[in-house]
């Protein structure tokens, strides 16, 4: 396991119930993964994992990050004979360029909201004197979830587009920039599995992506999530499946960038229908923490008939039940926060808990160590109940500065009425 977050301690924690699952190593993993052994080579130490990888004759690899699957992790060990999870360099773009996804979409009649890509600021700046407000600033490449900017006013909007492409407030990702159609109406996440023929989509889910309760303040990696998503319905999905999911996986087909992996569709469902929002080339995070606890199906079976090409031939089966993922954070993310508290989970709780900015202490401790610090999870017949026990066992699972939304769920629960 390529990572070291929330979601890798998710995917191991499923991959642990398969039986076919000996040793997982995590790499660089985190202080709270016990069902892995840790190994401190960063995510993104590319010769460093290949050749861990060798050394320990890894018979198969889940590479969970967008910046290794960018940067070609992927093709490296399969140049080393090692089976991966996870899209090739070149379908992994349709995360790393914004402008190349857009393009993409444009040229294969996908969805998605108008825009122009630009490579000089002057030209962009000109353009909006005229863009209708408010107006959406995306930078090209990969920026933590932070390269995106709503600006209300021609003034912000400017000030956006003067910080990525002459400030380079996100380095290199910012030297293009796409301006974009604002749309409105709620979000789905939808993660799929994809061989590049056959395309199946898990449970939908919703993310909570501002750090305070109401959708207010900065946005954060995720605060909280829901599955399923009371706003995908069966009506939806169908228009999903037609108009986005398949079409996409074709396209990329027909560029000659087939994708195997997890394909994860943001979608805003539009007054004029699903839009795409942005596509990311590997599971979500907070995402994964309530979708693979509802996956019945045996994760690696699903992961490994992926990697051969015959998804077609592996039912994949969801529990009709419903999850929800609290985020606890360090008080002040995802600004400046202190780190190195001890935590303590009750052992009723544990089996609940993925650990991300998480350290152990040379006596074995549990300590904070980062801004989102553990996501905790519950599984219930009713999304009402699953929320609840969702923040029962957060209330009990505690570090000093600890804080957390108290609205996961709140606006899944009022759709459904
Ligand atoms: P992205 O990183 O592309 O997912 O964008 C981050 C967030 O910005 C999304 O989850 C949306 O809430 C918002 N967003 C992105 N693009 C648009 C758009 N065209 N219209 C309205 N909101 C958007
Ligand atoms: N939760 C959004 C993401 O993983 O990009």
């Amino acid at each position: 396991m390529v990572g070291g977050g929330g979601r890798e301690h998710a995917i191991i924690k499923k991959l642990k119930e398969s039986p076919e699952a000996e040793e997982i190593y995590a790499l660089p993993g985190n202080g709270g993964m016990e069902e892995a052994v840790c190994v401190p080579i960063a995510a993104t130490d590319l010769d460093g994992i290949v050749s861990f990888a060798l050394e320990q004759k890894i018979d198969y690899a889940v590479v969970a990050p967008d910046d290794p699957l960018v940067l070609g992790l992927v093709d490296l060990l399969e140049a080393k004979g090692i089976p991966c999870f996870g899209p090739r360099k070149n379908a992994a773009v349709i995360e790393g360029s914004k402008a190349f996804a857009k393009d993409l979409m444009k040229r294969y009649g996908i969805p998605t909201a108008a825009f122009e890509v630009f490579t000089d600021e002057e030209t962009a700046i000109r353009y909006l004197d005229t863009a209708p407000l408010p107006t959406v600033i995306k930078a090209d490449g990969l920026a933590l979830g932070k390269g995106v900017i709503i600006a209300q006013t021609r003034q912000e909007a400017k000030r956006a587009v003067h910080a990525m492409m002459s400030e380079k407030a996100f380095g290199k990702s910012g030297e293009t920039v796409i301006i974009e159609e604002f749309l409105t109406g709620p979000e789905v996440s939808v993660l799929s599995f994809t061989d590049g023929a056959t395309v199946v989509p898990m449970v939908s889910s919703m993310d909570h992506k501002r750090a305070l309760d109401g959708d207010e303040g900065l946005n954060t990696g995720g605060m909280g999530t829901v599955a399923p998503n009371p706003y995908y319905t069966e009506e939806v999905a169908k228009i999903c499946m037609d108009t986005i999911f398949l079409p996409t996986m074709k396209a990329m087909n027909a560029e000659g960038r087939t994708f195997r992996g997890c394909l994860y569709f943001g979608l805003m469902i539009t007054p004029k229908g699903p839009r795409v929002i942005e596509y990311n080339c590997r599971f979500g995070d907070p995402e994964t923490q309530v979708v693979l606890p509802l996956l019945e199906t045996d994760l690696l079976t699903v992961m490994r008939a992926v990697t051969e090409g015959r998804l077609d031939q592996v039912p994949v089966r969801f529990k009709d039940a419903c999850a929800c993922c609290v985020i606890l954070a360090s008080d002040g993310y995802p600004k400046s926060y202190e780190k190195g508290f001890a935590i303590d989970i009750p052992d009723s709780v544990k089996k609940d808990v993925f650990a991300a900015g998480v350290k152990k202490s040379e006596s074995g401790a549990l300590l904070t160590n980062g801004g989102r610090v553990l996501g905790v999870t519950a599984v219930e017949a009713t999304l009402e109940d699953a929320v609840k026990k969702a923040y029962e066992k957060a209330e009990s699972t505690r570090f000093e500065n600890r804080y957390f939304r108290k609205d996961i769920g709140k606006r899944a629960l009022s759709a459904k009425e």
